[in-house]
């Protein structure tokens, strides 16, 4: 087949077999490029229109019990000046957030055990009372499934966990021995169980990482069907062992973002920050690949320079109301409009 067919037998069944990826992703021209990224956007279009949903990220912590290997704020990085915000102040956050716009916020950290299970349901519950139609999504790593269960009945709803890679032996690479990818799929099953909107999702370009791998990881995706994808090129942080390791490449990222749009029509796939830190386009350029949402950083300015999981990364000077109407603007500019709603999974 041509690439061509492949992008229509892609579209017509929402997968292709193993051979069928990789010749998709190792030999694209410019022209089957143009083309995958229309069929996405159709396919996009026919179910989300031309709305774009706006996430404002609040990092509430950058300490982390964990030590993988590409991460800024790893355990053994000791240059990284760690921080956590109190539950007031992430409440606040949150406020600010509502009033600029925002439905959705994502509250991000490290594996920090500061913060227990009843501190999380009391921040959760205190934003849900204040806005009863914000969503509340969390992305603070593996609990237990009890854990998991706390949140979700305080009014949690979304969690996002990436599970980086599904093959076992490159995650071996990737993280230390206390970490596995069979707990890190166990997670993923128990917050789905659960009832949450779940996203999983890899970074693209990580040492070891082959096309193999990351086709393993588009079957792993097709058959967990999530609601959500994060996909991200790897970046270098220079305090981790990565730190002379290549990126990951833009191309190689749209390809991922046109495929997946393709494979799980329903999912919603931010642009993500990582990708506008690799290119000052990369956002627009990934939205117009068949991404429908994006993540502006609606953390207090005086922490955003401490939460560096890779170098470069952008948007660490600016105030929460400069980056909402910063991706205002360039949303605006590729044809699609930002909509003041929760963008739940349809
Ligand atoms: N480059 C790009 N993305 C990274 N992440 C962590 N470290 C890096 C890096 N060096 C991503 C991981 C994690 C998400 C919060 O950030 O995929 O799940
Ligand atoms: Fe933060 Fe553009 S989104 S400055």
């Amino acid at each position: 087949m041509t690439n061509k067919e492949l992008i229509d037998h892609l579209r017509q069944h929402q997968q292709l077999d193993h051979d069928g990826y990789k010749q998709l992703l190792t030999s694209m021209t410019k022209e089957d490029e143009d083309y995958l990224y229309k069929n996405a956007c159709a396919v996009r279009e026919e179910i989300y229109g031309k709305d774009v949903y706006l996430r404002g990220l609040i990092e509430f912590s950058n300490y982390c019990k964990n030590n993988c290997f590409y991460c800024g704020i790893r355990k053994d990085n000791l240059k990284a000046e760690r921080y956590r915000l109190s539950p007031g102040d992430i409440v606040a956050c949150a406020q600010k957030g509502y009033q600029l716009g925002f439905r959705t916020v994502v509250l991000q950290s490290g594996e920090d055990m500061w913060f227990s299970d009843e501190m999380i349901c009391e921040i959760v519950k205190a934003i849900k009372a204040l806005h009863p139609d914000m969503a509340i999504t969390l992305s603070i790593g593996e609990k237990e499934k009890s854990s998991y269960l706390k949140y979700y009945q305080a009014g949690a709803e979304r969690y996002l966990l990436r599970q980086e890679t599904s093959n076992p032996e490159h995650y071996r690479q990737l993280h230390p021995k206390e970490l596995s990818i069979a707990h890190r799929k166990q997670c993923l099953q128990d917050l789905k169980d659960i009832g949450y909107q779940v996203g999983c999702g890899i970074m693209v370009g990580t040492p070891g990482q082959t096309y193999d791998h990351i086709i393993e990881d588009l079957i792993y995706m097709k058959d967990f069907n999530p609601h959500m994808v994060g996909i991200g090129p790897f970046i270098p942080h220079a305090d981790t062992p990565f730190k002379n390791e290549p990126r990951g490449t833009l191309e190689d990222t749209l390809h991922l973002l046109g495929i997946i749009r393709l494979m799980l029509p329903h999912c919603l796939l931010p642009a993500t920050t990582a990708l506008g830190t690799i290119d000052p386009q990369g956002r627009e350029k990934g939205l117009l690949a068949g991404a429908n949402v994006v993540m502006p950083n609606l953390s207090p300015r005086g922490v955003r320079s401490k939460y560096m999981l890779y170098d470069g990364k952008i948007c660490t000077g600016e105030e929460a109301a400069e980056c909402h109407a910063c991706m205002e603007r360039r949303i605006k500019r590729t044809g699609y409009e930002v909509v003041e709603a929760r963008g739940d999974y349809r």
